[in-house]
């Protein structure tokens, strides 16, 4: 990871927060991004999957990946808020928007930002399920050392990261560096981990 030495960017800062070191480079993420989609197009030949993306912090990796996807597809997007921290999952999720798309019968590829704790994702495996998919997979493009989910759940995923608060490429403190094109680890002035107000937090995904 991070084996872009060229490009070491500058530390960012917004606020009390900056994004500095790169834990995934650009480059990195661009070839395992590429890599999944072809394991997807080679897995899924004959059939036109469908990329369900948990908005907001997986709209980038899902634009990516669809591209390197060589079959027809079809997108959904869902929005979830979870009650809680906004840096700390409760696995209480609310639904903010749902699917447009009926999934009966269909290949659906649930997009994932990262898999912190597993709630989130737990939640919405079964959510889906109970709409009687032909099948149902994850496709995570990074996800937690220590989660807590069944191993053999996580067909697809990116890499293994450490439990530091990540930004960039899709995934946000406080709305913030989602367009960062690399994976950072962030940084608040305090030097603590950044927190949220409790109660719900709106889009915490
Ligand atoms: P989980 O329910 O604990 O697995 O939390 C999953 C959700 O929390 C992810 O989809 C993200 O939206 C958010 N999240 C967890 N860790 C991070 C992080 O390091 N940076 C940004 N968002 C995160
Ligand atoms: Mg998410």
């Amino acid at each position: 990871m991070a084996s872009d030495s060229s490009a070491a960017p500058d530390p960012l800062t917004v606020g009390r927060y900056t994004a500095s070191s790169v834990l995934v480079s650009a480059v990195d993420l661009q070839a395992r991004v590429r890599a999944l989609g072809e394991e997807i197009t080679a897995d899924y030949v004959g059939r036109e999957p469908l990329l369900v993306g948990v908005l907001k912090g997986a709209f980038m990796f899902m634009s990516d990946l669809a591209r390197a996807i060589d079959l027809p597809v079809e997108f959904d997007f869902m929005a979830v808020s979870s009650y809680g921290h906004s840096t700390r999952s409760s696995g209480v999720v609310r639904i903010v928007k749902d699917l447009d798309l009926d999934l009966a019968g269909r290949d659906v590829i649930l997009v994932e930002d990262i898999i912190d704790s597993g709630l989130t994702l737990n939640y919405l495996r079964r959510n889906l399920l109970a709409r009687n998919p032909a099948s149902l997979e994850v496709c995570a493009l990074l996800v937690r050392e220590n989660h807590k989910v069944d191993d053999s759940i996580l067909r697809y995923e990116g890499y293994r990261v450490p439990s530091d608060f990540l930004v960039g490429y899709g995934l946000d403190v406080d709305e913030k560096f989602r367009n960062l094109p690399d994976v950072r680890i962030v940084k608040v002035a305090s030097d603590e981990v950044p927190e949220g107000p409790e109660g719900e937090v709106e889009s915490a995904a």
